[in-house]
Parts: structure tokens; C-alpha cells; sequence
């Protein structure tokens, strides 16, 4: 998913930390959690556990997606659950704490709502680690924060009573009831006086999706002792009554309203908060809270230490030679995988809609970006969460009758090309993640397949009588049977097809003999080539490249779409701005999404050199949109026409140009990691298909990496020979295999599995390496006859 964003060029912030650590977590030292909290890429940059659920952040008025940003904009309150690099509206951010002094010692001169409460913060103070975030507000009052599964724990120090005006002030913290889109549709807050403990509940929208969720919240106080607690509404508070129900009045009157706790002035100047999370009741977000913090007070440096060492543990099973690259380079890297174990998170025990023994994952945010990198990526680091995602899937269509293709917040989330959880089934199953109930998977891989339902706009797909009738999905399609938005007839039928590749993998994997009907499904997408469609630039000049996808009608006749519109040159086309026949992308990037046949697509674009450039005038005219998940395999697409050296050339022009370690240094929406990803797989040398057991291969951007399997305990090497750090060599002469010469282009899983030993030497120029029609990595079609490739 993309959002617009017009970047805004600002300084950046750089930390020098001190850091003493053991040796395990010495990579964490490369993990900056700010990089792409600006410019649009909307990561989180708080505290949270590997695929955590309590995720504390200081949320600001700005770019605030994720909760934070280095926009420079204000702080509005510090919240507990958030998303990371999505792209609808801002996601979660309910309930959040505020604190602050009132003048005079006169609740009502606190300032209660967003705008009036909203304050500036030092960005020199801001500490953004694995585990752990802190800034200092205008005001003086410094925030810390870190986090356990489903619980926050808070640090709030205000300053010494004499940096305000010299009077004994006392503390107050407020709870909004609210969440960061002020998507709130009604909300409880009940304060016990005695205790100064907070509970409550509020109804809310997803923040890319259909329906509403109920979240619950149990915040506790400690440090300092209870003076006084009420509620507040507007820019109004009382210290009775002790409970508030808000809804949404006369014309859907967005009401603020929470509670407050004053408190009286600390020694130390210190207030604990913990805050316990939960989708299923109060009752059981204090119940998380009090098992996962139990003294507040004590359990801060504990908190934040197991989160240290549980991301060490995540990132243990790769190791990186550096060879003299910068530390930016390697901090874009362990970022970059950081990121990809935010989300999905793990919701385990908190889901409200059934009944189940086993687990449920949600922050699918969304399938179309996840499924490309980052699930794969987690199929070499974590397979067992892994598993454990598959599964949760799987358990979804079972209580939900479809496959999750965007998910969030307990809902179903917009759909924006096909059925893309096929596809990480797919993957998972060529690659041997266990666990799983293959035969489950089928059905409801073959459900998405089959069967249209009514809603498709966020489950399964539309058009099936055509898809089935047609084999394709056509321009204004006839559709009695199911509702969605009724456009992306390009991009739908190349998803369509890869999905049904997708379901012939696991088919015949598992011997069902229908497997053969989704293969030829598979080959759907060459119904929309229209061999004789010209491009012109806007200005008139003509691209000189004939034969793209188009629009085609129910009765055959050929549609038009400009291939140029909804490309990086032309205007953003999604669900609702400039809906179109392609998603978010051009029919020029679209083109090369035929991930399981690039041989007839080369074929029928006019053979290797034609393709090779048509991609080199793609990726170097402005058409390519680096910032979007579509173009990830375009980067290497070259493999396919038997040159995997201008892969590794085109990964350079992007790394670390669009992708660096800076705050703006990401081309786009993060998208859950998946971005974090598309750059961690890069730089490691290997590039996954999804679906298929292949991973094409470029040199490391280190000297050498190394990938311990968690589950085989066995280590898969990659280095290069001739490494040089301001990248030169960057084509591969030869390879050897475990010491044996190994010409192809491309490696299957068993690499990791087995710990196979990958040795590139690297020259300055483009050798004939990989350039062999048997070293090709694999085509459903084998029509690469008669190939020619010439060298540079
Ligand atoms: C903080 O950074 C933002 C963006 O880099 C900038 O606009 C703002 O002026 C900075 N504020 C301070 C106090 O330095
Ligand atoms: C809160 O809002 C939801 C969604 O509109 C509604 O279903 C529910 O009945 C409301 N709850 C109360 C207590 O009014
Ligand atoms: C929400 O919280 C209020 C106040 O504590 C409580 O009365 C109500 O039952 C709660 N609603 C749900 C659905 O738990
Ligand atoms: C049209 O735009 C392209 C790409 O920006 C440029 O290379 C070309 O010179 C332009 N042609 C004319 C006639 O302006
Ligand atoms: C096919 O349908 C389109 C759209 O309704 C129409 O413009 C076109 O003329 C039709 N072609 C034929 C041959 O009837
Ligand atoms: C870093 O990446 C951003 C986002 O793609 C880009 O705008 C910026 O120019 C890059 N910075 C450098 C120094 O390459
Ligand atoms: C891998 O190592 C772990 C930890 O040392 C051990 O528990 C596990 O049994 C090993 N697995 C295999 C397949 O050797
Ligand atoms: C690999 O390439 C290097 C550099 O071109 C060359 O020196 C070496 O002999 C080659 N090795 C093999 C096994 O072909
Ligand atoms: C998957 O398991 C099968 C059977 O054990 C084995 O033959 C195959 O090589 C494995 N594939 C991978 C990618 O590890």
C-alpha cells in the first residue's frame, strides 16, 4: 500500500549512545528504530516485543500513522498499540496518557483536549532503541517508556517544582478516550478513587477496513501517592463522578472526554504508569498487566532488558562480515529486519470472534505488501512463527470462511488485488514450514479460487464467473454475484493468475489432481497482452516499446489504458483516488508481475535484449515506483533474461539512494516491513520468489553473511571474493557451491535448510555467469528457445 506524501527535506537526527553489551546483542546496536518516521514512511518507533501487541509511543499531531514522527510536529499523548508503516488512516493510538502540571494547582487550568494539550518536545531528547523510548516535552517533562506483550510501563519525570514557578505543583495525568484517526464510536472510563486505577473500554474503526473493534485498557499508578481523580469533557474536569459513557452525538459530534488522576509531588519526580491491553475485557487487560508487570516500580530495567535480549535472539541467526562497509549501511540492514518482525502481531488469547486452541495473529497490513519480502523473510529467521502466522490464517477461514487479505484490528481490511495469502501458503509450503494442516490449506486456497463471495471488496476475489467463463477479468465487468470496487481488471488478472499458480504449487504438492486446472488458470494473464499497444511519454515523445497489457470487455474487444497512467510520472491511482485498471502501479510496472512465467513474458516482449531494455528505460525513466511494493521483483527481473549482473547493478541505484539509514530513508509507506525487508534480502545477496522455491542470487552488499537455520541449527554462507566496500565488484565472475562451481543463477531453500556455502568471486564488469538457458532461474514455460544475450 502507498499513501501520498510530499516530502518534506529536514535535518537529521543522529544518536550517539553509549552502549555496553554482550556479545549476542552487539547487531542491536545497528537497529534504529527512526529510520522512515518521516517522509511518508510511517514506521513505529517505540517499544515493542517481537510481534508485540502493547506498543508505547509518543504520539504526535503530525505524520502521526505510527503513532510518531521526526516531522518535528507536537506531541499530543503517549499510547500503547500502533501499527507500523501502514498506509490508511492512522491506525490504533487508542487511550492515550498525557501528563502535565495545572497552574496554580487548579485541574480545570490543565489544558484537557488534543490541540490545547499539545506540546512541542527537544528533538535532541529523543531515544528511540529495541525495548525502549524516551523524549523530553517543551514543558520540561521527560517520558520514558518500554514494553511487555500486552502491557506498557511508563516513566513520566516531571521537572523539579522550581522550574515551573517555584510552587509545589502536583502531577496530573490524563486518559483520553480516543484513539489517533478519533475513529472512537462510544467509550467507558470508570476511575477507582481510592487506587487511582483507570479502566475502561471504547468502540473504534479499523484504520483500513470494514466494520468495528472494541478495545479494553487497565492503567495503574505508582511512584507517587493519589491526591485526587475525576473526568474530564471538553476543556472541563470534575472530581465526580468517577465514570463517563461517551458516544458520538448530533451529527456525529466527535466529543473529548477521559479521566485524570492528580498526584501528590513526588521526591523523586517520578510517576510510574502501566497500562494493560486487552480485546477482551478490562477485567483481563489488568490481569496482563499485573502478570507481566508486577511491580512497577522495580520492573522497568527488567522490561526493557528482555526486550533487548528477545530481539537479539530474533536477529542471532544472521551474522554479517562487514568488510569495511559503513555503519549506515549496516544499520539500513538490521533495521530493515527489525522492522520485519513488528507486525503481523501476536494476538493470541485476545481475540474476541471465537473460540480456538490455535493462535491468532492479526496486523496482516496488508497481505499484497507482507507476501513478497517479509513473509519470506521470516521463512529463514522465525519459520516457527512462521507456522504460527500459517496457521492463524488458516483459523481464520475456518471461523471467518475466507483467507485474511488485509487485516487489522480484529477486521477485515480493503482487498487490493488478489487473494495474496495463496501465495504465502504457497511459499511456506515449497518451503517446509511444518505445522501445518496442508489439506486445510488447499480448501481454502481453492474456496478464494472458486467461490465469489459478496463482499469481495475484503475477502476472496470478484469476476470469478468471468475469471472461469473468460480467463481473464474484464474492463467493466458483469458482476450480479459479489460487490467491490469494480476496477483494477489489469492488475487483478495478473494477481489472479500468480494466486492460482499459487494453489497449483500445493495441489500437486499434496496430490490433489486439480491441480492441473489452476496451472492453466496460471497462464491467464497473457489474455490481456495486446501485442500491438504503443507508450508515449506526456510530452509526446514515444517510448518506442510495442506490446503492453490492456483492458479488455466482456465481448473481447481491447479497452485502453494509458500504460504510463498511475506510474511514478502520471497520478496515484488506488480504491478510491483515480480507481483505474492497475493498483496503485502502471501497466508498465505491472507488466513484469508474471513471477511464475518471465520466460513467456520475455518471449512475448521480444526476447532477452528487448526485455533487458525495456527494464533498464522502466527503472531509469521515472516510471518505476521504487516507493511500492510492485517493484520489488522488477529489481531483479534481469535474472531472467540471463543477466543477474544488472539485477545486482539495479539494487545498487537503489541502495542506499532511496533506502538509507536517515529518518527520510524510506521511498515509502514501510508497509509492516515489508520494505525493511525488500532491503534486508537485497543486501544479503538472495531475493526471494515467493511461492517458489528460488531465491536469485546478487552479491552481499557485506563482505560475508551467514544464516543459521533455528530449526536445522545449520548455517548457510554466502561471501564474496573481491569484496570491495565502495562497491566496484559487484558482478559475479563464478561461484562455487560448497566448493564445487555453481553456475546458476539462482539457489533453492535447502541452501539455508542444509547450510550450504555459497563463494561469488566479483569482478568490475558483467561476466556470462547465470547467462546459460539451464542456469535461468525456473519459467512454468520453458520458451526461452534460440536466446541470444549479448554483453556489455
Ligand atoms: C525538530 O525536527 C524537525 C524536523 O527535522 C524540525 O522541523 C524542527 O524544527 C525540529 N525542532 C527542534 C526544536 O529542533
Ligand atoms: C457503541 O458503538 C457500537 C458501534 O457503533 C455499537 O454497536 C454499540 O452498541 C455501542 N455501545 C453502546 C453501549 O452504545
Ligand atoms: C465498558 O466499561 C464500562 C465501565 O467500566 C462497563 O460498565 C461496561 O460494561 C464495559 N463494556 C464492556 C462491553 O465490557
Ligand atoms: C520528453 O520527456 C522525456 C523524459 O523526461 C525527455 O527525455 C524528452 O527529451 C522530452 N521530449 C521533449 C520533446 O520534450
Ligand atoms: C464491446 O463492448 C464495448 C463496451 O461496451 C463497446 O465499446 C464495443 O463497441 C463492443 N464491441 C463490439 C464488437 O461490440
Ligand atoms: C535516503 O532515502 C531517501 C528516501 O528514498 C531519499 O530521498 C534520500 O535522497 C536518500 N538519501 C541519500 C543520502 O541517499
Ligand atoms: C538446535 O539447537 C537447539 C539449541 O541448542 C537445540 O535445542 C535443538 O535440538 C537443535 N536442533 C537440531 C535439529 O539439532
Ligand atoms: C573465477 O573468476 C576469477 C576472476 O575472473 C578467476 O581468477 C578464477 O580462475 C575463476 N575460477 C573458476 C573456477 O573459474
Ligand atoms: C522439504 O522436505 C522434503 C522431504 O523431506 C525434502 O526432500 C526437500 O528437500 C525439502 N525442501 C526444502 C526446501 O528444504
Amino acid at each position: 500500500m502507498a499513501t501520498l506524501y510530499r516530502a518534506i527535506v529536514c535535518s537529521l537526527v543522529f544518536q550517539h549512545l553509549p552502549w555496553t553489551a554482550s556479545a549476542a546483542k552487539e547487531d542491536l546496536r545497528y537497529v534504529n528504530p527512526l529510520i522512515g518516521t518521516d517522509n511518508g514512511g510511517n514506521v513505529f518507533a517505540g517499544a515493542s516485543l517481537p510481534y508485540g501487541l502493547a506498543k508505547p509511543v509518543a504520539d504526535v499531531a503530525g505524520q502521526n500513522t505510527g503513532g510518531f514522527s521526526t516531522d518535528g510536529s507536537k506531541v499530543t499523548g503517549f499510547s500503547h498499540m500502533h501499527d507500523s508503516g501502514t498506509g490508511g488512516n492512522p491506525s490504533l493510538g487508542n487511550f492515550p496518557l498525557f501528563p502535565q502540571y495545572c497552574a496554580d494547582n487548579i485541574v480545570d487550568n490543565c489544558k484537557f483536549p488534543i490541540t490545547a494539550r499539545a506540546v512541542y518536545h527537544n528533538n535532541h531528547t529523543v531515544v528511540s532503541r529495541p525495548g525502549y523510548f524516551a523524549l523530553t516535552l517543551e514543558n520540561g517533562i521527560h517520558a520514558e517508556m518500554t514494553a511487555a506483550h500486552r502491557s506498557a510501563l511508563y516513566r513520566f519525570t516531571f521537572p523539579a517544582k522550581s522550574a515551573v514557578n517555584g510552587d509545589a505543583l502536583d502531577p496530573l495525568i490524563l486518559l483520553d478516550l480516543t484513539d489517533l484517526w478519533e475513529s472512537r464510536q462510544n467509550a467507558s472510563i470508570a476511575i477507582d478513587p481510592h487506587t487511582g486505577r483507570i479502566k475502561g473500554n471504547g468502540t473504534f474503526l479499523p484504520s483500513f477496513g470494514a466494520g468495528y473493534y472494541m478495545s479494553y485498557f487497565c492503567a495503574d499508578f505508582a511512584g507517587a501517592r493519589v491526591r485526587d481523580s475525576g473526568i474530564w469533557v471538553n476543556d472541563r474536569a470534575g472530581s465526580e463522578p468517577k465514570e463517563l459513557f461517551v458516544t458520538r452525538g448530533f451529527n456525529n459530534f466527535y466529543l473529548q472526554a477521559g479521566g485524570w488522576v492528580t498526584f501528590d509531588s513526588p521526591d523523586s519526580g517520578e510517576v510510574t504508569a502501566r497500562v494493560g491491553i486487552s480485546y477482551i475485557s478490562s477485567d483481563q487487560a489488568c490481569a496482563n498487566a499485573e502478570s507481566e508487570i508486577p511491580s512497577p516500580l522495580d520492573d522497568f530495567e527488567r522490561l526493557r532488558t528482555e526486550a533487548e535480549e528477545a530481539w537479539a535472539d530474533k536477529l542471532s541467526p544472521i551474522k554479517i562480515t562487514p568488510g569495511g562497509v559503513s555503519s549506515s549501511m549496516l544499520t539500513s540492514f538490521w533495521s530493515g529486519i527489525y522492522r520485519a518482525m513488528l507486525s503481523p502481531q501476536d494476538m493470541t488469547g485476545e481475540n474476541p470472534l471465537w473460540q480456538s486452541n490455535e493462535p491468532y495473529y492479526d496486523s496482516f497490513y496488508c497481505m499484497w505488501d507482507q507476501f513478497r519480502a517479509q513473509m519470506p523473510f521470516l521463512a529463514i529467521l522465525d519459520p516457527s512463527a512462521l507456522s504460527r502466522m500459517v496457521r492463524s490464517l488458516l483459523d481464520t477461514y475456518k471461523h471467518e470462511g475466507w483467507l485474511p487479505d488485509c487485516r487489522m484490528s480484529l477486521c477485515k481490511g480493503w482487498t487490493q488485488g488478489g487473494s495474496n495469502a495463496d501465495v504465502v501458503l504457497a511459499d511456506a509450503f515449497v518451503k517446509n514450514i511444518t505445522g501445518i494442516d496442508w489439506d486445510l490449506a488447499y480448501k481454502a486456497m481453492v474456496n478464494d479460487a472458486e467461490n465469489e463471495p459478496l463482499e469481495w471488496e475484503y475477502e476472496g476475489r470478484g469476476g470469478l464467473q468471468s475469471w472461469k467463463r473468460l480467463n481473464y477479468i474484464p474492463y467493466l465487468d458483469f458482476d450480479y454475484l459479489g460487490f467491490g470496487t469494480n476496477s483494477r481488471s489489469i492488475s487483478r488478472t495478473l494477481e489472479y493468475s500468480y494466486n492460482d499458480y499459487s494453489l497449483s504449487v500445493v495441489g500437486r504438492g499434496i496430490g490433489k489432481k486439480d491441480y492441473t486446472k489452476y496451472l492453466s488458470r496460471a497462464n491467464n494473464w497473457q489474455n490481456l497482452f495486446k501485442k500491438d499497444q504503443t507508450s508515449y511519454l506526456e510530452n509526446g515523445t514515444d517510448t518506442g516499446f510495442v506490446g503492453f497489457l490492456q483492458p479488455k470487455y466482456l465481448n473481447g474487444t481491447w479497452g485502453y489504458q494509458d500504460p504510463i497512467a498511475c506510474s511514478a510520472l502520471a497520478s496515484f491511482c488506488s480504491l478510491t483516488s483515480n480507481p483505474s485498471e492497475t493498483f496503485e502501479s502502471s501497466v508498465w510496472e505491472y507488466l513484469f508481475y508474471v513471477p511464475h512465467d518471465m520466460a513467456t513474458l520475455i518471449k512475448l516482449l521480444g526476447g532477452p535484449e528487448s526485455f533487458v531494455s525495456r527494464l533498464d528505460y522502466f527503472h531509469t525513466s521515472g516510471l518505476a515506483d521504487i516507493g511500492n511494493e510492485p517493484v520489488f521483483l522488477t529489481v531483479y527481473d534481469y535474472h531472467y533474461a540471463g543477466r543477474p549482473g544488472l539485477s545486482a547493478a539495479r539494487a545498487h541505484t537503489y541502495i542506499p539512494a532511496s533506502f538509507n539509514a536517515s529518518e527520510t530513508g524510506l521511498p515509502g509507506n514501510d508497509d509492516s516491513g515489508a520494505m525493511g525487508s525488500f532491503l534486508a534480502w537485497s543486501m544479503m545477496g538472495l531475493f526471494p520468489n515467493p511461492g517458489q522455491n528460488v531465491y536469485l542470487i546478487i552479491p552481499p552488499f557485506f563482505e560475508a553473511a551467514e544464516i543459521t537455520h533455528p530449526e536445522t541449527n545449520n548455517t548457510a554462507t554466502i561471501r564474496n571474493v573481491n569484496f570491495d566496500s565502495s562497491y566496484r565488484n559487484i558482478y559475479i565472475q563464478n561461484a562455487t557451491l560448497n566448493g564445487r562451481p555453481y553456475t546458476k543463477s539462482w539457489i533453492g531453500h535447502e541452501f539455508f535448510t542444509q547450510g550450504m556455502t555459497l563463494e561469488l568471486t566479483l569482478g568490475e564488469t558483467e561476466s556470462d555467469w547465470g547467462s546459460r538457458k539451464e542456469d535461468l532461474p525456473p519459467s512454468l514455460s520453458d520458451a526461452v528457445a534460440g536466446m541470444d544475450v549479448h554483453r556489455v
